[in-house]
């Protein structure tokens, strides 16, 4: 399949036989998009290094970014990767779902070094999501699979987002259902001495912490660093819309869409231009599942600026507010 050029996206639904032609795809080196719980994924074989080479391209990915491999099943892990105890606890709770593991490769590891990006350790997921798993079992080999967004943009959350990105670019989309986590999987590094949260996410560092019985670590550089990035897509600016985002706003601007939690009204809404409310009862699990939809649909208001209420800092807290520094970080 030649990827450098334009090609139609097919929009398969997500039934057997959807899931059939997908992962007939997918073993042919095809790009196809799929819903997982967090996010649509951009999934490729992660074995085949062409595929993970047109995957970079469709996306406009730095090369140095490595990306997560998807198994449908535990039994799958040996080949790639490098068990150890703290593995098997978190993947008894967590897997399938919305946690990412660091770990060692294994040493006769049939992963493409592309989707290494020459590391030596390996980034891996289950996802809790029943259609992707199909698809990955069905397509027989591993699934690299980052956001299906352009790089640097507001992540997917419907099948929708992903041909709003990548229409022509990609050879297919499962148009399965909106995903309902709707931030992105944490990131655990179980390489060294201490578990390390690389990035919050879908499951709370409150809960891994519980399972584990041991605090985790933080990343030795500051993981918004542009010059050594620790998961090395740490990069500055992220999921960034076209307009401005302004963090903690008590108040809204003349001219500024409001983006809004809980029961609180801040003065000046009624100038807004556009505003949603990811929860108006202030629960952050409901905030997640919404927040890149309604970054998407505040920005097409074409409002220059997007003001944020202030969201607390506990449970999905953590990674909404992440991604929210992410979007209102300098752009580049
Ligand atoms: O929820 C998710 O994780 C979604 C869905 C599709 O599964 N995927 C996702 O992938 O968010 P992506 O590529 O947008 O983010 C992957 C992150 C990047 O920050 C990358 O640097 C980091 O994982 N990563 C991958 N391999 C790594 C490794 N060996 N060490 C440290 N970080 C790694
Ligand atoms: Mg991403």
């Amino acid at each position: 399949m030649d990827h450098s050029q334009p090609r139609t996206t097919r929009r398969l639904s997500a039934d057997p036989s959807g899931i059939s032609e997908a992962a007939a795809l997918l073993r042919t080196g095809g790009l196809v998009a799929f819903p997982t719980e967090t996010v649509y994924g951009l999934g490729a074989d992660a074995m085949n290094g062409q595929a993970i080479a047109a995957l970079y391209q469709a996306k406009g990915r730095p090369q140095f970014n490595p990306l997560i491999v998807h198994l449908a099943d535990i039994d799958d892990l040996s080949r790639i990767a490098v068990s150890n105890p703290r593995v098997i606890k978190l993947a008894e709770v967590f897997w399938p779902g919305p946690l990412t593991l660091v770990l060692p490769s294994s040493s006769e590891s049939p992963i493409s070094d592309l989707a290494l990006a020459g590391l030596a350790s390996v980034a891996v997921r289950i996802p809790g999501s029943s259609t992707a798993r199909a698809l990955i079992r069905e397509a027989g080999v591993p699934i690299a699979a980052p956001s299906a967004n352009r790089s640097g943009r507001v992540s997917p959350t419907t099948a929708h987002h992903v041909l709003d990105d990548l229409d022509g670019r990609i050879d297919a989309v499962v148009e399965g259902d909106p995903s309902h986590v709707g931030v992105e999987s944490t990131i655990v590094s179980l390489i060294g001495d201490r578990p390390i949260l690389l990035r919050p996410g879908g499951v709370s560092r409150e809960a891994l912490e519980t399972v584990l019985g041991e605090v985790l670590g933080e990343p030795e550089r500051h993981p918004l660093s542009d010059h050594h990035p620790i998961a090395p897509g740490m990069l500055h600016s992220h999921y960034a819309p076209r307009a401005m985002v302004r963090l903690e706003a008590d108040r809204i601007a003349p001219g500024e869409a409001a983006l809004l939690f809980g029961p609180a009204e801040p003065a000046g809404l009624r100038d807004a231009v556009a505003k949603i409310n990811l929860s108006p009862m202030g629960h952050l699990a409901e905030a997640a599942a919404a927040l890149f939809a309604s970054l998407r649909a505040l920005d097409e208001s074409g409002a220059a600026v997007i003001a944020v209420a202030p969201i607390p800092q506990i449970g999905l807290g953590e990674a909404i507010n992440d991604r929210l520094q992410r979007a209102a970080a300098p752009r580049l």
